[in-house]
């Protein structure tokens, strides 16, 4: 397969470094944009490597032989991730989510998690740590990933039938590893595990229900996405989207669902159930129904770049700040400006107006984290 000349998507050289805003201010817990939306997740891309090359997130023909990763040295170390994890938990974040590329890929991941795990809430309280995995390494790393500390794994899993899961992550993996990966991650006390299946229409879509009836009455929850048009390289296309509504109603037809109340504001997925008793699912449907009004997620990039949403063009360049010799009190001042002058709904103005949103550039998600 022919590889398209481009050493490193255009995003990692903006050089957005930010300066620190006077007076230095210590965090009250409870930062809020300016929707008045608090900060309450920190997701952190621990790797922009992968081994899986799924097609709507890293497809082959960029992410090929030729591509440059991040030399180890852009990478933010194990110290400077543990101190933005401190410094977002003083400004109110609760969950940390470890995501990638593929996290697990990361050298002495279970030294971060450890690190991670010593850091408390605002509150007091332990921070909710996951990890999303697409799966390939974890049965052998599930119970040292506990013993440091980790709370929770999602697993990506787009397909049940094996020549489509090869296709789908296009180096030719077979699904059931994943499966045993998942079996065991269980085993050792990962849970409770959810399983997200992206759908993408003449892809998969044909997978929906078997992929539901597999995991009814198991612990497991999966929940179906909405293939986004994240970053530049998938050449995403409305009508590979399955709108939720479709996937509800094509799995209600054989196995009765009921909708049931968010867990907590913000959930990004919506919740239903089996009627019979069997077990929930969930659908995120971000290009359908957005959710941005409700979004308290802000994004480490791999190279230590804060990005406020998901469909960011840049990010501001914190490992900078830290390598430039930036106090604590000094990286929290950056962080509470920056979530303060918050404007992001992109998920919203796209479903308001799909036609007329300016062409730019947008970060992938292997390098932003999903
Ligand atoms: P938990 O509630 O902690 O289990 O996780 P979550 O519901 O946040 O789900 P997860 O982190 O597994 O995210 C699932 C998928 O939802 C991601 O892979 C994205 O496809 C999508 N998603 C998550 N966060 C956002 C977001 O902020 N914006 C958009 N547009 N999509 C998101
Ligand atoms: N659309 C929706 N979700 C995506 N992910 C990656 N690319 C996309 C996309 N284009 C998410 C999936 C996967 C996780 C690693 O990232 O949820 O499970
Ligand atoms: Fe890798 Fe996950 Fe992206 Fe697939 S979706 S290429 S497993 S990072
Ligand atoms: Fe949050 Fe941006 Fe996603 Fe909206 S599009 S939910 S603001 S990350």
């Amino acid at each position: 397969m022919s590889t398209i000349d481009l050493p490193t998507p255009g995003p990692r050289y903006f050089r957005d470094v930010s300066d620190v805003p006077s007076p230095l201010e210590s965090p009250q817990g409870n930062v809020r944009d300016t929707f008045n939306r608090p900060l309450r997740d920190l997701r952190i891309s621990v790797t922009d490597r992968c081994n899986f090359r799924c097609v709507y997130c890293m497809p082959k023909e960029i992410f090929g032989r030729d591509y440059v990763f991040l030399p180890k040295d852009d990478l933010l170390s194990f110290e400077e991730i543990t101190r933005l994890v401190k410094i977002a938990a003083a400004h109110g974040v609760e969950k940390i989510r470890l995501t990638g590329g593929e996290p697990l890929l990361r050298k002495d991941i279970e030294q971060l998690i450890e690190m991670i795990a010593g850091v408390k809430t605002a509150e007091g309280k332990d921070l909710d740590i996951a990890l999303t995995t697409n799966g390939s390494v974890l049965a052998r790393k599930a119970q040292s990933l506990k013993d440091a500390g980790l709370q929770r794994v999602t697993v990506s899993l787009d397909s049940l039938d094996d020549e489509r899961f090869k296709a789908m992550n296009d180096v030719d993996f077979p699904v059931s590893r994943v499966l045993d990966a998942i079996d065991v991650a269980d085993d050792v006390g990962l849970g409770p595990i959810k399983i997200n299946t992206v759908v993408k229409r003449g892809e998969n879509d044909q997978d929906i229900v078997d992929v539901a009836r597999y995991f009814k009455d198991s612990p497991f929850i999966v929940r179906f996405i909405e293939y986004m048009d994240v970053g530049t390289t998938n050449g995403w296309k409305m009508e590979e989207v399955v709108p939720s509504a479709e996937v509800i109603s094509r799995i209600d037809a054989e196995m009765p669902l009921e909708e049931v109340s968010p867990n907590y504001t913000g959930e990004v997925s919506a919740r239903w159930r089996y009627k019979d008793g069997g077990g929930e699912i969930g659908v995120i449907s971000s290009v359908t129904q957005a959710f941005c009004s409700t979004c308290t997620r802000v994004r480490i990039s791999t190279e230590g770049k804060l990005f406020t949403c998901l469909f960011a063009s840049d990010g501001h360049d914190l490992r900078a700040l830290m390598r430039g010799g930036c106090s604590d009190a000094e990286l929290e001042t950056v962080m509470a400006h920056l979530w303060r002058a918050r404007t992001d709904r992109y998920s919203e103005l796209r479903s308001a107006n799909t036609a007329d949103l300016p062409k730019r550039d947008k970060i992938e998600m292997s390098y932003i984290g999903g």
